[in-house]
């Protein structure tokens, strides 16, 4: 993907060097027509505003569809891979984990993975890139007030980091939640005429609904914590910082700093820098909360990897060969001797208890014995599906 993540890059930082512009241009666009009354520089500083905008505006869309398909060729992979993986697994993983768990790790956990990787990688970045050229302007503009305003910053990023650990934490479980209510699901419609056979409708639906009942109760968890992140880091904070930064700039608006050209004392700022000012704190806060969703949002996505790359990486206790084995030559001579087998998942009970057989070749043999006895699990060693205990 390096010629799109090029590509995606390149525009996200001419589209963010040309949305940084703008503040400093609204300040000059109110600096020409209110305080100089100038109107040739106005209408400059218009055109100026307007070139900004349709530079800004192409680059956004080449920058936002570009993580589109880098995003969409990431979840492509991830389930691939994962799909490669569960086919390599031997028999006894799928008699342990149920087939409604793992099509929900394919299906939903593998959407909500490249879902969260291709809006946060884009707003990560922009957001990053928005960050350096905002403060670059602002400091240009005043450091004392650009260094007043980060005072909230580290709190909003503490925050953010307390809450991502516990959404990540939900999340995890949520999910956990949603697959075992999607492998209830499963087990009762496929074998939909055993459930009316013994009229287990009213009792399935009662265990769906408990399987779901989890899943709702985890996202209660999240709203409650998501009230309190939201209130603070949103709203109450960020404007706590705008009083403060109004307070100083105003009264550095009114302290003389040195003589200007017209022998006049010029401020340590001026109106129209402090309009900018206030401008560039909304992007820069809007690119901080950016950031604190992201850290949340690839937390959950986190949570929501975890299983699938445990299974991605998990390793087949019993490897199959890459290709089929075609043997040299083949003579058709069977021999099991004292073989002693036990299923992973019941293994207190001996399926083959040191069973001798000998099929020569061209001999026809059969296995007989009672429903149970183990003659399918002795095919199914001899297909190599398993190993003897
Ligand atoms: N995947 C599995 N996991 C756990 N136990 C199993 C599994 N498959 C079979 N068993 C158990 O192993 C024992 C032998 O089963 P197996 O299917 O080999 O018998 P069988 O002789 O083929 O029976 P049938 O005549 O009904 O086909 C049975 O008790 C069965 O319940
Ligand atoms: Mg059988």
């Amino acid at each position: 993907d390096w010629a799109h993540l090029i590509f995606a890059y390149t525009s996200l930082v001419i589209a963010a060097a040309g949305e940084s512009s703008v503040p400093l241009l609204y300040g000059k666009v109110i600096d020409a027509i209110v305080i100089g009354k100038d109107t040739d520089a106005f209408v400059r500083y218009m055109i100026l505003l307007v070139c900004a905008a349709f530079v800004t505006g192409i680059f956004t869309g080449f920058r936002g569809s570009t993580f589109i398909v880098i995003g969409g060729r990431f979840g492509v992979r991830l389930r691939q891979r994962l799909f490669d993986s569960l086919l390599q697994q031997e028999a006894d993983f799928f008699g342990a984990v149920k087939t409604g768990d793992i099509t929900s790790r394919l299906s939903a956990d593998c959407e909500k993975v490249s879902d969260q990787v291709q809006l946060n990688v884009n707003v990560f970045l922009r957001s990053v890139i928005q960050v350096l050229f905002t403060f670059g302007f602002m400091v240009f503009l005043s450091w004392r007030l650009a260094i007043t305003c980060f005072i909230v910053v580290p709190a909003i990023v503490v925050l953010s980091k307390i809450f991502g650990d516990f959404m990540r934490a939900l999340t995890k479980d949520s999910q956990e939640a949603l697959a075992n209510a999607n492998s209830t699901a499963e087990e009762v419609i496929s074998s939909m005429n055993t459930v009316r056979a013994f009229a287990a409708e009213g009792e399935d639906s009662r265990r769906y609904q408990r399987g779901i009942g989890k899943y709702l109760l985890c996202q209660w968890r999240v709203a409650r914590l998501y009230f309190f992140y939201s209130s603070l880091t949103f709203t109450f904070l960020p404007y706590c910082t705008y009083c403060i930064v109004l307070f100083y700039g105003a009264q550095l608006t009114q302290t003389p700093a040195q003589c200007g050209h017209d022998g006049q004392p010029q401020c340590h700022l001026s109106a129209s820098s402090l309009v900018s000012f206030v401008f560039y704190m909304q992007s820069l806060f809007a690119a901080f909360t950016s950031l604190g969703q992201i850290y949340t949002g690839l937390a959950q996505a986190v949570g929501a990897a975890d299983k699938v790359i445990q299974w991605i990486e998990r390793r087949p206790v019993l490897s199959r060969p890459r290709a089929p084995l075609v043997p040299v030559t083949c003579k058709g001579d069977v021999k099991m001797v004292g073989v002693v087998f036990r299923y992973t998942m019941r293994p207190e009970q001996r399926v083959l208890n040191k069973l001798e057989l000998h099929a020569r070749p061209g001999e026809v043999l059969a296995l007989c014995g009672p429903s149970g006895g183990g003659k399918s699990s002795c095919i199914s060693l001899l297909e190599g599906f398993y190993a003897p205990t």
